[in-house]
């Protein structure tokens, strides 16, 4: 049985790197996920942050939020050195809208809409999250469905791994940033993705403002959210699925958290701004 899950853990990864198949292979995965999450509890799905100096528990969160601190702070790290307030903003890639709803109601843009891949995750997102100016709406990385030039900031976390055409994605992002405007982005590589997502930034149009690796960061937050991770996996997926969940959300001792931890996957934060003169 494990063997049978393995064999089809790695027929999945493999079909990724075709990628005809990358689009329908994550809609069908994301979607199935929405639907298994009867409980609606899932709302944020990235790996978390969690700082390297200072306090840990820097970030002020309500009661209900607790639960999600080390992915939120992931989001909170990631837009620190933009300022929101009355912008309008995008989010591409996401996932059950957790984090769209927390920088909407935090950081108060003027509007935010989330985008996703899944239909069932955006129409659970409508479900779970209302804010003013906060919407989402289904649509692809690679050919987002929003006019040019329509948003100043465009927030990517933990989602671009996913697709199809990095590149394609990131000259839609030049496209529907006013100048000036700014992509927030976070995600991680094999060290041979790393050179190519290099190679996609060098070659879109974008200035490089800031850049980081915080796999140190990422690997704290995977040690704190592990256990918790683990007993929620234990309890709602047949256990033959059980290893490849594991590393789907990045349990210690899993090969995806090993590899964070010595390098051998990189974990990238970067801010890109589209110049003022075109
Ligand atoms: C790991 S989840 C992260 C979600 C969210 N950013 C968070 O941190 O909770 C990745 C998300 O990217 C979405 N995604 C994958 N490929 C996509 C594409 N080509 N266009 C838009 N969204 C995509 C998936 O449906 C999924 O919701």
């Amino acid at each position: 049985m494990r063997q049978r899950a393995s064999i089809l853990g790695v027929g999945l990864v493999a079909l990724t790197g075709v990628p005809k198949l990358r689009h329908r292979l994550w809609r069908w995965w994301y979607d199935l996920l929405a639907q298994r999450d009867r409980d609606g509890d899932w709302l944020l799905m990235n790996y978390g942050y969690v700082p390297l100096r200072g306090s840990q528990q820097t970030l002020k969160l309500d009661p209900e939020q607790e639960p999600y601190r080390y992915p939120l702070q992931l989001y909170d790290h990631v837009v620190a050195r933009l300022d929101l307030a009355g912008k309008d903003v995008l989010e591409v890639g996401c996932g059950r809208g957790g984090g769209a709803a927390f920088l909407a109601t935090r950081y108060l843009p003027r509007a935010l809409t989330g985008i996703d891949l899944s239909p069932l995750a955006v129409a659970r997102c409508r479900a779970a999250h209302q804010a003013p100016g906060l919407s989402f709406e289904t649509g692809r990385a690679e050919a987002l469905p929003v006019a040019s030039a329509c948003c100043d900031i465009v927030i990517n976390i933990e989602s671009s791994h996913c697709y199809a055409d990095m590149q394609r994605f990131l000259s839609e992002v030049r496209r529907v940033l006013r100048p000036g405007g700014q992509l927030a982005f976070c995600d991680l590589r094999t060290t041979a993705g790393m050179m190519r997502l290099r190679e996609n930034v060098a070659a879109c149009g974008l200035q490089t403002v800031y850049e980081e690796l915080i796999n140190r960061q990422v690997v704290r937050a995977l040690d704190r959210v592990t256990e918790q991770r683990m007993a929620t996996i234990d309890h709602k997926v047949l256990r033959i699925w059980r290893p490849l969940m594991n590393n789907f959300v990045g349990a210690r001792g899993t090969p995806m958290y090993n590899m964070l931890r010595d390098g051998r996957m990189e974990y990238i934060h970067l801010l890109l701004r589209k110049p003022d003169v075109l």
